[in-house]
């Protein structure tokens, strides 16, 4: 269990705790019974949450949120001076980089200068955010003077949406620039996860950015088979459900898609920052995955004149099942299309936007519709054989298709170079999950 302070009002406080991060976070802390305070400028944000309402799609949240709050664990501030009423200050402000893909440490370190006074060294101080490599000890020596800090890294590797599911299952990687910033972080994250590996503060902050970097060249790889197949003539998700079909050394292979969000690219580049920019995988992947929109829309322009054209996307958040529009490829799909001449419309089942239409309405009056994000609302979804579908997960029924028809719908049957392809097994390929956290 983590040190309990006598004196101090909160056990810890999330700087931060409206966000993605750190209000899954405080929501976990607190049902385990911890007086957690989030500390966030937000007030928009931060009165919906007093009211028990959660800002975002963060499924298995809102109960506990409303428990939490009743049993009176959880309490949201806008007074910075409360910072110094924590034993635990956890750090989970947004860590961008720049236009030119440069990570902004500065203003990361900037905002301690603020908070500074109401920091002491009875405090443990644990960066949630994920940083910049050496970031920790720049903060150290920007606190410095001559006080002993205890400061922590305890990266965060939940995937949006199913933070409150994984904070309970994943390992915690902590790391600390002293012994006793070490144990007590480790003592605190002990409550709520199932085990606690401690690195040094280098493997940390290396962890992870490759975890993220990972993830960022699997899809890559996954959207250049899909450019290569397309060109090829070739439905790149037969080519990967046939290929991972009892060979589980092509397991891993995602399905193409857009891959954005405010991490993976983020994170991928602040890798390539880190390196000198020699981290040439790493380019590479941004320039496929950023180029996949680019791809889809010269593929629609050798059948179209975009001029004429009326193009829906469906989807807006940057993936499945979330609310998260930031950074979604779905915007810049959006202004190719247009730049091309196109009529675009947007759609999206989870943000309200006046500016976006239903699903109805899109099928209605499009010509052409682009799946963007596969969410689960979409499955199934009946397009009349008027509209062209490009669909890169066969989640949407029916429609003109070109390549990719996508294997999970229901013209997969009766494709004649699967016809050696029992029934049963077209119906288990169907539960395969398209989703891709
Ligand atoms: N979103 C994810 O899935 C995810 C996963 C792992 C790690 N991370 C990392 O976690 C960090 C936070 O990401 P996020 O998605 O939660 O961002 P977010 O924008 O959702 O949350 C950041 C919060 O910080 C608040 N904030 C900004 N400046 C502040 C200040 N000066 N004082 C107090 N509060 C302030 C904002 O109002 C916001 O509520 C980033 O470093 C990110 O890379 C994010």
């Amino acid at each position: 269990m983590p040190i309990k302070a006598p004196n101090s009002l909160y056990d810890l406080i999330i700087i931060g705790g409206l966000g993605h991060i750190g209000l899954p976070l405080g929501i976990a802390f607190a049902e385990k019974g911890l007086k957690v305070c989030l500390y966030d400028i937000n007030k928009e944000t931060g009165e919906k949450v007093k009211k028990g309402q959660m800002p975002f799609i963060e499924y298995g949240a809102q109960e506990i949120l409303e428990k939490v709050l009743k049993e009176g664990t959880l309490t949201v501030s806008y007074d910075i001076k409360d910072i110094s009423k924590a034993i635990y200050v956890i750090v989970t402000i947004g860590t961008p980089v720049d236009e030119h893909l440069t990570p902004q440490t500065r203003a990361f370190l900037e905002f301690f200068e603020n908070i500074r006074e109401y920091l002491n060294q009875n405090q443990t101080i644990i960066i949630r955010s994920t940083v910049y490599p050496n970031t920790c000890q720049q903060l150290l020596r920007m606190l410095g003077n001559g006080r002993q800090w205890h400061i922590a890294y305890c990266p965060e590797r939940i995937t949006e949406g199913y933070a409150i599911k994984e904070l309970k299952e994943l390992p915690q990687i902590v790391a600390g620039l002293s012994d006793q910033a070490v144990e007590r972080a480790a003592n605190l994250f002990s409550v709520i996860a199932p085990k606690i590996i401690k690195t040094s503060m280098g493997e940390a902050e290396l962890i992870k950015l490759f975890s993220n970097a990972l993830r960022y060249i699997q899809f890559a790889l996954a959207n250049q088979f899909y450019m290569i197949s397309s060109r090829f003539g070739v439905d790149y998700e037969k080519v990967r459900w046939a290929m991972k079909e009892g060979y589980e050394r092509a397991a891993n292979l995602p399905t193409a898609g857009f891959s954005a969000g405010p991490c993976l690219l983020k994170d991928t580049m602040q890798l390539a920052a880190f390196d000198s920019n020699n981290f040439l995988l790493g380019h590479a992947a941004m320039m496929i995955n950023e180029g996949l929109p680019n791809f889809i829309v010269d593929d629609l322009k050798e059948r179209h004149d975009l001029a004429n054209k009326k193009i829906g996307i469906l989807g807006m958040a940057f993936k499945a099942d979330v609310d998260d529009t930031r950074d979604s490829l779905s915007y810049k799909l959006g202004k190719i299309l247009r730049f091309n001449g196109a009529q675009v419309y947007y759609s999206e089942e989870f943000t309200k936007d006046p500016t976006f239409v239903s699903k109805e309405k899109l099928v209605e009056i499009c010509d052409v519709i682009i799946v963007a994000t596969p969410h689960s609302n979409y499955k199934g979804m009946m397009v009349p054989k008027r509209v062209e579908v490009i669909d890169l997960w066969g989640i949407v029924v029916g429609g003109e298709r070109k390549l990719p028809k996508g294997y999970i719908t229901a013209e997969y049957k009766v494709i004649p170079s699967f016809e050696n392809v029992t029934a049963k097994e077209v119906f288990s390929a169907k539960k395969v999950s398209y989703s891709r956290k």
